[in-house]
């Protein structure tokens, strides 16, 4: 399973991406407000910074404009994915930058049906929000499911890209899903390596070698 960070803040992208971590970004435009950052140079920042597809989303609601503006975001650099809300006009956006050879991840998909359309429409990736579902108490990780499902039964080739990733627990429920990427905030991916029974052994560990005065350096 792909990781992909959901950050436009370049120093938390370069600290996890040090360690390969990040096998790609997603940013939209919440999160370049967080940056305070101009979002052509911080998006060509992190381009630079990171080998994997880069995500950057439109912000017209019309295809044609979304278009015009995909064609635009795939200049800053050659690891640009343009990213499409799931609307008729997203879906249009995506079947023309998809057809010149541009990658696209539509966003904002909570529903298998809309997923199905996107995939036909030939996207790259497909962003059901987990999270958002969680919120108004529909199960996301039943979606991933779904669309696993579908996905499989018609030997569609755009990958899941679980979105709206709040918990280690969604990531590892994703993982058993068999989503081919999931995108959370540096946070969540660094809590993946958090374990009271970890720290509690680590403890008891130092303790016991500080008991015989020993150090190694
Ligand atoms: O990738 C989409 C993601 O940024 C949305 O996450 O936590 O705002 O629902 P959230």
């Amino acid at each position: 399973m792909k990781f992909f960070v959901d950050t436009a803040d370049i120093a938390q992208i370069k600290e996890l991406n040090d360690l390969g971590m990040v096998d790609g970004v997603t940013t939209n435009p919440s999160l370049i407000m967080k940056s305070g950052r101009d979002i052509l140079e911080v998006t060509k920042e992190i381009c630079d910074l990171v080998e994997g597809p880069v995500s950057a989303e439109v912000t017209a609601t019309d295809a044609q404009t979304m278009i015009a503006e995909g064609r635009k975001l795939v200049k800053i650099a050659p690891n640009i994915t343009v990213k499409v809300p799931l609307t008729w006009d997203g879906l249009q956006a995506c079947k023309t930058l998809s057809g010149e050879g541009h990658k696209v991840n539509v966003t904002l998909c909570f529903s298998t049906n809309q997923a199905l359309l996107a995939a036909k429409a030939g996207a790259t990736f497909i962003s059901p929000f987990v999270g958002r579902l969680d919120d108004v108490n529909i199960d996301g990780l039943e979606l991933i499911e779904d669309i696993r499902t579908v996905y499989d039964n018609y030997g569609f080739e755009t990958e899941i890209l679980a979105a709206s990733i709040r918990t280690v627990n969604h990531i590892t429920q994703c993982a058993l899903i068999g989503a081919d990427v999931i995108t959370a905030p540096p946070a969540v991916i660094k809590s993946m390596a958090s374990h009271p029974l970890t720290d509690k052994g680590l403890a008891a560990f130092l303790a016991d070698i500080e008991k015989t005065g020993q150090k190694i350096l």
